[in-house]
């Protein structure tokens, strides 16, 4: 059971939080998966490599539940999105990474305003994250296209 002084709609967040993050796991290790069954191995790697970063985010924010005293309880998985390029590929974790940042956004602005500090720095540390995924994404993109790279 949450202890007394934890502000529910924080709860909220850091649940929502945990369902992103595992969803994007499943994305990645299924895009990882299937460009691997198509031969393209380093490809594969890279984003083999992503998805345990987000499990690494999902491992935190595990722990930060635990602290503050709830069970982790991702709910809300996600159906892996597939696509037959690898521009494509991108887009579409592009999508999800954007939708991430957006919602670590809300997360630390609605933290600051309650001012729950501590939280507020959890969820600002993994904003900076996926804001980082989401600019490295954008700049592999425009690579691939400016190199008109093969399908995958
Ligand atoms: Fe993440
Ligand atoms: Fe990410």
């Amino acid at each position: 059971m949450a202890y007394a002084n934890t502000d529910p709609q924080v709860l909220g967040f850091l649940g929502r939080a945990l369902s992103l993050e595992m969803s994007a796991v499943q994305q990645y290790l299924s895009v990882s998966r299937l460009l691997k069954l198509r031969g393209f191995d380093e490809i594969s790697s890279k984003f083999q490599h992503e998805a345990e970063e987000e499990m690494g985010h999902a491992d935190r924010i595990i722990g930060r539940m635990l602290v503050l005293g709830v069970a982790p309880n991702a709910t809300q998985l996600r159906p892996a999105r597939l696509a037959n390029s690898l521009p494509a590929v991108i887009a579409v974790v592009q999508e999800l990474e954007s939708e991430v940042v957006n919602f670590y956004q809300q997360a630390v602005e609605y933290c600051a305003r309650i001012e729950d500090f501590d939280s507020r720095l959890f969820f600002e540390q993994l904003l900076q994250e996926e804001r980082q995924h989401a600019s490295s994404l954008n700049d592999w993109r425009q690579q691939l296209l400016s190199h008109n790279t093969p399908s995958a």
